[in-house]
């Protein structure tokens, strides 16, 4: 679990995060949407420590990372993976050496329990056969699988990713999505996803914290997204015509109402009503 507690950030006269508090919970993901600007990678590195907040605290499994000593971070860092946007590989390292990195970094394991470790996360993340592939010769998708398996190779309790998602067909960003929800699920980990993808948040959104200019906007399920009435949030979330309609759909399949002051004949037409439906 991890407790954000009034975070707040600056820079120069812009206040970019202003007091977020939220909880985040092992065994889900956790997601932050919101617009370009909105303040979601400022607030992630705040939580990671990558940014110093200026005021607030940040607790990992109860004990607040805000007031550790650097040796103490050291130890909750190796706790954390983290995917940032563009998979951030080093290029002139082979898929299997990219991998490698952290446990290099990290452990005194000898050559073999190192190589098994990283075949046993290529194989997670149905990477088989790419060991020696170098980032140039991978597509999106696989890089992005890649830097899952980077992020996963010290087993850790925390893991962050950063838009994954960017870039990738809606195909391969579901593929990326599932995978990102079995790995959460199967080790209990807790998962923080900075998105602005429609789909994940229907796919994977367990909690979902909506910033609008730095605040904390709306917070809630991705069951309870269908019913808010918050108008911000509805005008991110479902900013087409098309999603709008998805959503007065869903909400009239779970409660049989129509929702709004929206007319049923603008939704879906006078003659194509459903049988037995509104
Ligand atoms: N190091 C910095 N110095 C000054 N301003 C910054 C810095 N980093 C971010 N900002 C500002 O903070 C605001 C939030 O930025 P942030 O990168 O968190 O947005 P975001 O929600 O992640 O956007 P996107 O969806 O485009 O990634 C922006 O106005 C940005 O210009
Ligand atoms: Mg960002």
């Amino acid at each position: 679990m991890i407790e954000v507690k009034h975070i707040k950030k600056r820079f120069e006269d812009t206040i970019v995060i202003d007091d977020v508090s939220s909880v985040m919970k092992a065994g889900q993901c956790n997601l932050i949407i919101g617009t370009s600007g909105s303040g979601k990678t400022v607030l992630m590195k705040c939580i990671v420590g990558l940014i110093e907040p200026d005021s607030g605290e940040v607790l990992f499994g109860g004990e607040s990372f805000t007031k550790m000593n650097r040796f103490e971070r050291t130890e909750i860092r190796k706790q954390i993976g983290m995917l940032f946007q563009g998979s951030a590989l080093f290029d002139s390292l082979t898929v299997e050496e990219n991998v490698m990195f952290p446990l290099n970094m990290f452990t005194t394991w000898n050559y073999k329990q190192k190589m098994e470790r990283v075949n046993e996360v290529l194989d997670r993340v149905n990477l088989k056969d790419t060991n020696k592939k170098f980032p140039s010769e991978l597509s999106g998708g696989m890089k992005k699988r890649v830097g899952i398996a980077r992020a996963i190779v010290l087993n850790p309790k925390y893991l962050f990713c950063d838009e994954p998602n960017s870039g990738l067909d809606p195909q391969t960003a579901l593929v990326i999505d599932q995978l990102i929800k079995e790995i959460t699920l199967e080790f209990n980990i807790t998962t923080v996803v900075n998105t602005h993808d429609m789909n994940s948040v229907m796919e994977i959104g367990n909690y979902i914290l909506y910033l609008y200019q730095g605040k904390k906007e709306w917070e809630g399920n991705n069951k309870e997204i269908i019913f808010s009435k918050n108008k911000l949030l509805n005008e991110f979330i479902f900013a087409s015509e098309f999603l709008k309609d998805a959503k007065e759909m869903r909400m009239l399949e779970e409660t049989g109402k129509i929702p709004n002051d929206r007319n049923i004949d603008d939704m879906i037409g006078p003659t194509n009503l459903p049988k037995g439906g509104a």
